[in-house]
Order: structure tokens, then C-alpha cells, then sequence
């Protein structure tokens, strides 16, 4: 690498609008303002650049959205690695060691009940958990991505009569907490992503928390739609299996009280409400990281940072069948979205989905 070279000079060649303007209005400030800073490079064999030339590559690099999305991909390569290191570990460290002082349970509505707790990926971004529980015309309770058993929870339950019929992973992610509840209600169906009977099976034996169930039904690319568990599961919801996610996500639609459960294909920070009952000290701990992180998972004003890390990141290794599953899922009549990590929308769920998959329901590929 050319030491002289100045890292301004990049291969990128994008220009935002922002910097054409800026370009047409101001010339010879940007010019001296690249001129102060570039004697440093008095012994640069590529000095044969003009100035005006020097300029602009100058305010390019730092302004291209290649370099946003560079600085976007980059960070977010780190933190997956991280992510996977900090999932190999046991299951014990990665959940609260004190659920019914911290949890939330809270009635969405009379059938829907939401089960909030504090959760910190990479031990420092609280993107908080959540469990929701549904009840389904038959009376029989469906639990989605299950937090802990607290005997706050088994009494709310009881408080609202049935049984748990269904214990759903509704990712690759959101399973530690099945074989608490299979023990607890040996009857449910255990449903789940392609891949995670196996690797519970792996974890099994050597992590406590996990045991061996059998899975009821297993969802693969070849069924992306079913939703024919048994027929009072069909009669209550629509499904659509996202293979295309890298966590291998499956979106319920629960029809009668127009309602989306999802996992990790939208988070919705901060995750304020998950974190309510958690110290001070705590809640505010790793102040820095959770701003960067949370300015890219929030859904607010125009969500620039999530659109693109949508775009970008997680939908960029199969495009045409994420754009599909979520043309399928805008077609779904909901107003409610309840997602695991961050803030519940109600009432504007659509709303949200449609600005955040703006690109993806237009088809752009
Ligand atoms: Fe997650």
C-alpha cells in the first residue's frame, strides 16, 4: 500500500446528491480546505492530481453511502461473530438470572398476552426478549419464542384457563426455553425452523437447559406457507417461512385479533419497555454502543439506518425470495406487530412494515 497515498483517494466513485451539491456551491472552499490538509503529502508521486480533482475525492470518500454501507456491513460482520461466539456458550449466561423480578407480562389483548424481559446481546445492547402467548379459538394457548416458566406465569395461565397446545421456536435463535415448557405441558406440539431439532440435539447433554424433544412439525422451503399443524391451528393462523432470513425466521399472522408475531425480522428499539424493571445503573450500562445500535434498529421517522441494513445485510444472500415472503405477508390484514426485541406496535403495524420493506415490496432486486 502506497503510504503517501491519502485514504481520501478511494476507489469509491458514488456521489450523493448531497455532495454534488456541495460541490457545485462550494468548489474553492472545499478546494482549500483539501489544500491545508494535503500538505502533508508533499512527497506524494500522485500529486499530478489537481486540486479541484483532490477536492472531490476528498469529500466524496467521506460522504459516499458506499462508505455507510462499508461501515454498516463491517460492523455488522463483527458483531455477528460475536453473536455466534456469545451463542456457543452455555444457555445460562445468555438469559436473566432473575426472571419473575424483571419480567413484564402484560394483556396485548383479551387473547394476547406478552411476556417482557431484559436481554443483552453481546452482554452490552439491550435489545431485550419477549415471549407472546396466544389464545386460539379452541381455548388451547400457543407459546412464541418462550422466556421463562416463572410461577407468574404459570398463574396467569391458570387465571386464564386452557392449557399450552403449541411451544413455537419461530427461529433458529428463540428455542431455550422449549424443554421448560414441554415439561411443564408434555402434550404441546413443538414446532420449529429446518436445522434446529439437530442442533438442539447437539446441545442436549451438555447444556441443562436444553433437552432432546421431538419437534411436530420442522418448516423447510418446501412448506413455507403451512399452517396445517392440526386444523383449530390453521383456523387462527397464516404462516410464512422466511429460509431467506439468516436466522431462519417464521412470521405468524394471528387472524382473529389481526395481530403479527415475528422474532428477529424486525426489531423495534429501544427496548424500553423490556427493560423497565431493571436497575438504573443497568438500564442505562454501555450507553455509546446502545445509541449506535439502536439508531440502526429503531423504527423511527424515516428508519434510513434499518431500511438499509434490511437491504444491505439481511436480505442481501437471497433477494428474490425475501421480497416474496414479504410481498406475502403485506397481503396479511394486520394492525398489531409484537416483535421479540424492542417496543410492540400497536395499532400502526402496517404502517411500520410497509415504510421499513419499502424497497422490498416494490420489488427491487
Ligand atoms: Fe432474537
Amino acid at each position: 500500500m502506497n503510504k503517501y497515498r491519502p485514504s481520501s483517494v478511494s476507489t469509491f466513485s458514488f456521489r450523493s446528491p448531497l455532495v454534488k451539491r456541495q460541490l457545485d456551491q462550494r468548489p474553492s472552499q472545499i478546494a482549500s480546505l483539501y489544500r491545508a490538509r494535503s500538505t502533508i503529502y508533499t512527497n506524494n508521486p500522485r500529486r499530478n492530481y489537481s486540486t479541484e480533482d483532490k477536492a472531490t475525492r476528498f469529500v466524496t470518500s467521506f460522504n459516499s453511502f458506499q462508505t455507510f454501507t462499508g461501515v454498516v456491513l463491517v460492523s455488522f460482520l463483527g458483531a455477528y461473530y460475536l453473536y455466534q461466539q456469545n451463542g456457543a456458550k452455555m444457555s445460562s449466561k445468555l438469559i436473566p438470572s432473575d426472571p419473575s423480578e424483571v419480567m413484564v407480562i402484560r394483556d396485548i389483548t383479551p387473547n394476547v398476552v406478552t411476556l417482557s424481559v431484559p436481554f443483552a446481546r453481546f452482554g452490552m445492547i439491550h435489545v431485550g426478549g419477549r415471549a407472546t402467548l396466544v389464545r386460539l379459538t379452541s381455548g388451547r394457548w400457543a407459546v412464541f419464542s418462550p422466556v421463562a416458566l416463572t410461577p407468574e406465569v404459570k398463574a396467569k395461565l391458570a387465571q386464564l384457563g386452557g392449557t399450552v397446545g403449541y411451544i413455537i421456536a419461530p427461529d433458529f435463535e428463540h428455542h431455550i426455553f422449549i424443554t421448560e415448557w414441554a415439561k411443564e405441558y408434555p402434550e404441546a406440539k413443538i414446532i420449529g425452523p429446518e436445522g434446529l431439532p439437530e442442533k438442539r440435539a447437539k446441545a442436549a447433554g451438555t447444556d441443562e437447559k436444553i433437552g432432546n424433544e421431538k419437534f411436530a412439525h420442522v418448516y423447510t422451503p418446501a412448506d413455507k406457507q403451512f399452517n396445517q399443524i392440526d386444523a383449530d391451528f390453521a383456523k387462527d393462523f397464516e404462516v410464512e417461512y422466511m429460509e431467506s432470513h439468516p436466522n431462519k425466521e417464521i412470521i405468524f399472522y394471528y387472524k382473529p385479533e389481526r395481530v403479527l408475531i415475528e422474532a428477529d425480522l424486525l426489531f423495534n428499539l429501544p427496548a424500553i419497555e423490556q427493560y423497565s424493571k431493571v436497575p438504573e445503573a443497568a438500564r442505562n450500562s454501555h450507553g455509546f454502543a446502545n445509541k449506535l445500535f439502536g439508531g440502526m434498529q429503531s423504527t423511527e421517522g424515516e428508519a434510513k439506518g434499518m431500511k438499509r441494513f434490511m437491504w444491505y445485510v439481511f436480505s442481501a444472500k437471497n433477494r428474490p425470495s425475501w421480497n416474496a415472503s414479504i410481498q406475502r405477508i403485506d397481503q396479511w390484514d394486520f394492525t398489531t406487530i409484537i416483535p421479540c426485541h424492542g417496543e410492540t406496535m400497536e395499532g400502526n403495524g402496517k404502517e411500520i412494515f410497509k415504510k421499513i420493506f419499502e424497497w422490498h415490496l416494490e420489488g427491487k432486486k
